[in-house]
């Protein structure tokens, strides 16, 4: 489409994306799936600068899932050391871009050095009030539903809370996106149209845009193309067309 119309007036202000098909895109050129990783990171550098130049408020991003623990040791490995190189080289930059880190996901399941280097990062760019750059890692959706209901029927069981009270914005709060607005956009590279144990009670209302694009090649142009697309669409919100015209 490369068509870059897009109207500053009516900007997502979060946008999740699920980076898929670093491991293709490296198979396709003959290298090892951890080279794709690395590309991948070229494109996180680059979405994430487009982003908070263009004002974006919230970006997140799906770096490691759940699930991801399962694959060969040696890719979980060198994703985890890939994460600290790059927290590590980059957040000096992010701090000088004024992004705010944040991490959504199992922290605890992390590698300690893999902890300690994000803590640091989201300690150092803590009063910075550009873009939030928020890392879903070792995070599930389903992992986060069931730690939200343990945390809601523990208050239900010593009478901190009644059941009955319970409402949308209750268990919003007990979610570990809790300090964000839900995202009005989510991006899916590689050519899959699922959701994959991501954010599925924040995406309940989310305009979905899936691309064959593979992560690595998902830059500048590709994430406005995005935006474009998601501007040129009705958001209804279970409402008529007609109740929604201005
Ligand atoms: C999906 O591709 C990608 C991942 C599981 C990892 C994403 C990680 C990065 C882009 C690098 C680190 C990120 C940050 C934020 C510094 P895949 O391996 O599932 O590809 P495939 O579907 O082709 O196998």
């Amino acid at each position: 489409m490369h068509n870059h119309s897009i109207d500053k007036e009516r900007l997502p202000k979060h946008i999740a994306i699920i980076m898929d098909g670093n491991g293709r895109w490296a198979k396709e050129r003959g290298q090892d799936r951890i080279f794709g990783h690395h590309e991948g990171v070229l494109s996180v550098r680059e979405v994430v600068n487009v982003a908070g130049e263009i004002g974006i408020e919230y970006l997140t991003l799906y770096a490691f899932s759940t699930e991801n623990w399962n694959r060969p040791k040696a890719e979980v490995d060198a994703l985890m050391e890939l994460l600290v190189a790059t927290i590590r080289k980059e957040a000096e930059e992010l701090n000088r871009k004024n992004v705010r880190l944040h991490v959504i996901g199992d922290f605890a399941a992390l590698p300690v050095l893999c902890q300690k280097e994000m803590q640091e990062a989201i300690d150092i760019t803590a009063a910075n009030t550009g873009i939030n750059l928020i890392l879903a890692l070792s995070y599930s959706a389903k992992w986060e539903l069931i730690n939200a209901v343990k945390q809601i029927a523990e208050k239900a069981k010593t009478g901190l809370l009644n059941p009955e009270d319970i409402t949308d914005e209750i268990f919003h709060n007990h979610l570990c996106t809790s300090a964000f607005p839900d995202p009005e956009l989510m991006i899916r590279t590689s050519g899959e149209s699922r959701i994959s144990n991501f954010l599925l009670y924040q995406l309940a209302y989310s305009e979905l845009y899936f691309t064959p694009i593979h992560w690595p090649d998902f830059r500048k142009e590709q994430f406005l193309d995005a935006i474009a697309d998601y501007q040129l669409r009705e958001r209804r919100f279970g409402k008529t067309s007609e109740q929604i015209q201005p």
